[in-house]
């Protein structure tokens, strides 16, 4: 794996052993570990959101004929506008329970294909558009912890079709739509009296190029300001969604290489800081790999061009905002980059050649990063274990409450296409451990005691956390930290984002010691709903970058 001496020495496991004076049976850097979960979930998961009831949401598209799994109790869908079956006994979405490790067809009626969507203040999934007769549709899904849960279908209610747009939650608890297939407009979930209609985004004509639309699933960001970062083809604008107002155009990306579908990068938020200090905080946004301008025209000639291998590293609240470069040690397309409980990110799945879209990728990239965004630069990537399973075209990344990350999808194909083509459908889905979850490091991971799961926390309150840890810690080492459930499709997990929580003060926590196991620590929570849109967040304990299972918590 790693043999370059910078990945070396960016390692947490060896670092840590050594700190914690264990048995040394000296792994090799850059560790992590696979699992197959299951080997047929019976849809390809293009789109998956993690609710609160720990169970997953996966759908892909309704119009390819049947999939792999049957609807439940012999029903069968009868939609006369689907494109390929009228009659269709098959689910084209499921539901997977993470604590049973089993899969439930749902029943979506209309077509969810290349949509978007966000987990809501009650912590429904509210999914917004797609394709035909679903593309002005939203579809709502309460979490239960039975089997009574299912789509619910709202028809029309979008002022605009929405194929291949962005969503992102609002800190009123509604979700802003932006963009799609022709769609130079934005427009609100739920409507409100005199706010019911589209509105104008010229920078989203601006960036598009007809023959490409470069610059389709923009990667959106809510700013510490409230106002939204939108990240279209190779630059970006801080937007001012409110009065409809351009506030910054951010410098075109170095290189200027597109980096939105179908020259799928990807982009996330890095870990926000000192959360009550409102405009104040210092946001960043990382965007890694993507495809060269001209690759989809030269994929379309058969020529399948490599991908791009830098990353550009923003920051979003400067004056004079600058792209800062860096080299990924692995080229990538059609990679997810997944926010981390301890505030690193993993950028997995992809492509080392070719664009998004239909046959179009090549080479698929087996070895995923670890990026430790607090690191020097030229010390920040390390390479981890390989799978053995291409995740090309409409594969999906997300993060469990136990820190594992749930990898499914692929399907490079308008079909399900098992045989005869060099990619076949994959309905399988696996887990990448990261090396925090080594057993080795048992000793001094965190469990939290305290607050249950599913408490309700307010904004800029105290908060006390109770929790062990078996082995001897230092603890200035330890942090809390919020995570958002995204909603992930092609490439860009929508509304993720990690909150790094203090003691109000400085950027240290106040660990107490209870007796020799026993801890409490006491944070503050995030100061505002800009800073946190109200809904469901998972609270992690972290000792250096370990992580204890997260606990559920609600903030309003
Ligand atoms: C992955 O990395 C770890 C640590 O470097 C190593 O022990 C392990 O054997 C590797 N391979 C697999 C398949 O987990
Ligand atoms: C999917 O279903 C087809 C047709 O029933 C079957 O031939 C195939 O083995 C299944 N594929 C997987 C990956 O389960
Ligand atoms: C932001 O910084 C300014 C200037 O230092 C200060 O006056 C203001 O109170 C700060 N705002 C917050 C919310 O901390
Ligand atoms: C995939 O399967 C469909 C339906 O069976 C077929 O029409 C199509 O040619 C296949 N695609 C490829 C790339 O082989
Ligand atoms: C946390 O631990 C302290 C000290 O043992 C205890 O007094 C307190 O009740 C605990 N908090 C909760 C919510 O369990
Ligand atoms: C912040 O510091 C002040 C002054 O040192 C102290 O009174 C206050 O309790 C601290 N707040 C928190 C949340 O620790």
């Amino acid at each position: 794996m790693a043999t370059n001496s910078t990945f070396i020495s960016a390692s947490l496991l060896p670092h840590l052993l050594i700190l914690l004076l264990l048995p040394l049976s000296l792994a090799a850097p850059g560790g992590g570990k696979w699992n197959l979960l299951l080997s047929n979930i019976g849809v390809s998961a293009m789109h998956m959101q993690l609710l609160n009831n720990d169970r997953v949401v996966i759908f892909d598209l309704t119009d390819f004929g049947p999939s792999n799994i049957s609807l439940p109790n012999n029903q069968c869908r009868n939609n006369p506008n689907d494109l390929t079956l009228k009659v269709d006994c098959t689910a084209h979405s499921v539901e997977y329970d993470v604590a049973s490790n089993s899969i439930r067809p749902l029943n979506v009626f209309t077509n969810v294909w290349c949509s978007s969507g966000a987990a809501m203040p009650d912590g429904s999934l509210l999914q917004t558009g797609g394709f035909n007769d679903g593309d002005r549709n939203v579809r709502v899904i309460k979490p239960c912890t039975d089997s009574s849960c299912d789509w619910q279908e709202f028809n029309n209610v979008l002022t605009q079709r929405r194929w291949y747009a962005t969503s992102h939650i609002l800190p009123d608890g509604r979700q802003i739509i932006i963009g799609g297939r022709g769609q130079f407009t934005y427009e609100f979930y739920p409507k409100r009296a005199g706010a019911d209609q589209a509105y104008n985004l010229p920078f989203l004509s601006q960036t598009n190029d007809p023959r490409i639309e470069n610059n389709l699933y923009p990667f959106v960001f809510l700013n510490v300001d409230g106002n939204l970062f939108i990240f279209a083809n190779n630059r970006a604008i801080l937007f001012d969604y409110v009065n409809g107002v351009v506030l910054k155009t951010y410098p075109t990306i170095p290189g200027g290489d597109p980096r939105n579908y179908p020259s799928s990068g990807s982009a996330v938020l890095l870990p926000l800081r000192d959360l009550q200090g409102g405009a104040n905080i210092t946001a960043e946004v990382l965007v890694c790999g993507g495809a060269p301008r001209g690759s989809f025209t030269s994929v379309n000639n058969g020529n399948f061009v490599g991908a791009l291998n830098t990353c550009g590293r923003i920051r979003i609240t400067d004056s004079n905002p600058q792209w800062v470069m860096e080299t990924m040690p692995l080229s990538r397309v059609m990679g997810d980059m997944v926010l981390l409980p301890n505030g690193n990110i993993l950028i997995v799945n992809g492509a080392a050649a070719g664009t998004a879209g239909w046959e179009l990728g090549r080479n698929p990239v087996l070895t995923p990063l670890i990026y430790r965004p607090n690191n020097p630069i030229g010390l920040r990537f390390e390479v981890q274990n390989s799978s053995v399973t291409p995740r090309m075209y409409h594969s999906t990344a997300i993060l469990l409450r136990d820190g594992r990350i749930l990898i499914s999808g692929s399907n490079p194909h308008a079909y399900y296409n098992f045989t005869g083509v060099q990619f076949p459908t994959d309905l399988t889905m696996e887990t990448y451990s990261p090396d925090y979850l080594d057993p080795r490091l048992a000793r001094v991971r965190p469990r939290i005691i305290s607050p249950a799961s599913q408490s309700q926390i307010g904004y800029g309150q105290q908060l006390t956390v109770n929790f062990t840890i078996e082995g001897r810690i230092d603890r200035d080492f330890i942090t809390v930290t919020m995570v958002a459930p995204p909603f992930t499709t092609h490439s860009f997990s929508m509304n993720q984002r990690v909150l790094v929580l203090n003691n109000g003060n400085d950027s240290s926590s106040i660990v107490k010691s209870l007796g020799r196991t026993n801890y409490q620590v006491r944070v503050v929570t995030p100061g505002s709903n800009i800073v946190a849109p109200p809904g469901y967040y998972i609270l992690f304990v972290v000792y250096r970058e370990v992580p204890s299972q997260g606990i559920w918590v609600q903030i309003k």
